[in-house]
């Protein structure tokens, strides 16, 4: 499973790129207001750091504008991928840009047959939203299985990237499903490390060293 980071802080995304752990960057409106930077000017920043995807989202809500919009964004890097809504314009925009041969992610996916119509629509990334799901009593990873299960019988290529997770369950979750991709707040992949198990071990390891009175350097 690849792992995108889903932010727009610059060192955040290098802390972790550093260590091997980038394979690609989601960002979305909420996440560059949260940075404070001028959307043009951190996404070309973070394309020079990291050479996976970088999804960069449109803003307008009508198919001309939106390709306008993404044939713009697309400009900045190769690797960008433009990120278009899941709505009836935004999957025109999907098939118009994919058929230039650009990335297209199809974000705010909520259902199965939004995930099918993405697939149609020749989306490189289907976004399915697993943690605004579970905010509404609905299992996100459900849905996560059930477009694996669809995109396999019918061989689909679009790749499934799991989003909005909140927590180091999710991604065991999304690996054990098959999600393609994980995107993930810098907080959450660096939470994977931890286990109280880890930590009870290296003490007493730690405490035992001390006692032997030895250096090894
Ligand atoms: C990523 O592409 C999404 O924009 C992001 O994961 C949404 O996460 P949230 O539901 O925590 O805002």
């Amino acid at each position: 499973m690849r792992f995108f980071v889903d932010t727009a802080d610059v060192e955040a995304i290098a802390e972790l790129n550093d260590l091997g752990m980038v394979d690609g960057v989601t960002t979305n409106p909420s996440l560059i207001l949260k940075s404070g930077r001028d959307i043009l000017e951190v996404t070309r920043e973070i394309c020079s750091i990291v050479d996976g995807p970088v999804s960069a989202e449109v803003v307008a809500l009508k198919a001309d504008d939106m390709i306008a919009e993404g044939r713009k964004l697309a400009e900045i890097a190769p690797n960008i991928a433009v990120k278009v809504p899941l709505t009836w314009d935004g999957l025109k925009t999907c098939k118009v840009l994919s058929d230039e041969g650009r990335m297209v992610n199809v974000t705010l996916c909520f259902s199965a047959n939004q995930a099918l119509l993405a697939a149609k629509a020749g989306a490189t990334f289907i976004s399915p939203f697993i943690g605004r799901l579970d905010d509404i009593n609905i299992d996100g990873m459900d849905l996560i299985s059930d477009i694996r299960t669809i995109y396999d019988n019918y061989g689909f290529e679009t790749n499934i990237l799991a989003a909005s997770i909140r927590s180091v369950n999710h991604m065991t979750q999304c690996a054990l499903v098959g999600a393609d991709v994980a995107t993930a707040p810098p907080n959450v992949i660096k939470a994977m490390a931890s286990h109280v198990l880890t930590d009870k071990g290296l003490d007493q390891f730690m405490k035992d060293w001390a006692k032997t009175g030895q250096k090894i350097l």
